[in-house]
């Protein structure tokens, strides 16, 4: 059977290596999840609550920007985080931000152009470009720099317009707004197109993030329910846009997804009211307390390379000096210690041979025990501290 070039993408190797932790779980095998960027919570009670209450109605399609509650809702989390007004017609309900991708990308970009995507980064970004036939331009960040993108690199490249995470994932690092400002900045002044993935925010240990909005109306802003909401498995996500393209983004929802799920668009209502609030901030206190486990005991081990994280439940840590090939490495610690970790390259496919991602999101109590059993599997192997 024939088939298409653009659809010649890379498997996303944390998928894979989940794979082969249940693969390991099977034969009964003790894995400690650190690969996942998923939490071990569900959803907020008051999520379930009203999808409970609403299972008897007949839970159809709904109109294909999203449910007008829905909309209302993420609007006011607008002005509660961040104290922006933001008119509820430019928010768009997606199938978790991942459909939010194709809707941007479609409609901000033509087939051949270039998009610049910062590296270390969200893997998916580069391969669901190559499948809309559109080619992703790497912009490399620096540990030194937290690995936040430099403006210089943006107007250098030759691209038709950037996609930056704040906080990022791998690294948790996040932009201020004078980073994310100049980035703005760089794209506008030459025309072209920026997109904010805020999926991270409210899962913050310092100062809290800063939205594109923040900046400018002029720029694709890209959230979840499935972080800091605890909702992964819903697939919902939203997306704001300018008041020009809302018409557009819909004739492309409407065809390419009708809605997205109605159920987790009643139980997302449920979420974002106050009754949900001390349960999330809850979960942020225990990724709190794993983000010092994991650093803390890194530190121990003697891997002290990594960014220290500002937001997320992730650490991106160096580790070329014991490995360049972490895809190997990663196997090597889930046969050996049992601990399922991500290698880097998933996220920087020239740089990331040398380095690791750990996710805190799960219980503290697993997140420690996963850091034990990673400080026996490091301490037999290097020769490190001094
Ligand atoms: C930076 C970033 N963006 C988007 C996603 C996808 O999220 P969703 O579940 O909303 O599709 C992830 C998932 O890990 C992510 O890390």
């Amino acid at each position: 059977m024939r088939n298409s070039s653009r659809s010649d993408i890379d498997p996303f190797i944390v998928m894979d290596v989940m794979e082969a932790a249940r693969a390991a779980e099977a034969t009964g095998q003790s894995v400690i999840h650190m690969e996942v960027g998923q939490p071990g919570t569900p959803a907020p009670a008051a999520a379930r609550t009203a999808l409970a209450r609403a299972l008897d109605t007949p839970l159809g399609y709904t109109v294909a920007l999203g449910v007008p509650e829905l909309r209302e809702g993420i609007a006011r989390l607008y002005q509660r985080w961040y104290g922006i007004d933001l008119n509820p017609d430019r928010v768009v309900v997606t199938a978790g931000s991942s459909a939010a991708f194709l809707l941007a990308f479609t409609a901000l970009f033509d087939a051949g152009e270039r998009v610049g995507v910062a590296e270390p980064g969200y893997p998916s970004y580069r391969q669901i470009l190559r499948a809309l036939s559109l080619e992703p331009v790497g912009l490399p960040t620096h540990a030194a720099e937290g690995h936040r993108l430099q403006p210089d690199a943006v107007r250098a490249a030759d691209i038709a317009g950037a996609i930056v995470a704040s906080p990022n994932n791998p690294t948790g690092t996040m932009l201020g707004h004078e980073g994310l400002a100049g980035l703005v900045e760089a794209c506008q002044s030459q025309g072209r197109a920026f997109i904010s993935d805020e999926i991270y925010h409210g899962l913050h240990y310092g100062a809290r993030a800063v939205s594109a909005l923040e900046v400018s109306d002029e720029v694709y802003v890209i959230n979840s329910f499935s972080k800091y909401f605890s909702m992964t498995g819903w697939r919902l996500g939203w997306m704001v846009v300018p008041q020009d393209h809302v018409r557009r983004i819909e004739r492309l929802a409407q065809n390419m997804f009708i809605c997205a799920p109605h159920a987790a668009q009643i139980a997302a209502i449920g979420a974002l009211s106050g009754e949900a609030e001390a349960e999330l901030e809850g979960n942020r206190a225990v990724y709190a307390e794993n983000r010092r486990i994991v650093t803390e005991a890194l530190t121990a081990m003697g891997l002290t390379h990594f960014a220290p994280p500002d937001g997320a439940f992730y650490v991106y840590v160096d580790v070329s000096h014991l490995s360049s090939d972490t895809l190997a490495l990663s196997r090597e610690i889930l046969s050996t210690a049992g601990v399922a970790v991500t290698p880097g390259l998933d996220f920087d496919a020239l740089r990331g041979g040398g380095m690791l991602r750990l996710s805190y999101a799960r219980a503290t109590r697993d997140v420690a025990e996963g850091m034990s059993r990673l400080a026996v599997f490091f301490n037999a192997r290097q020769p490190l501290r001094a």
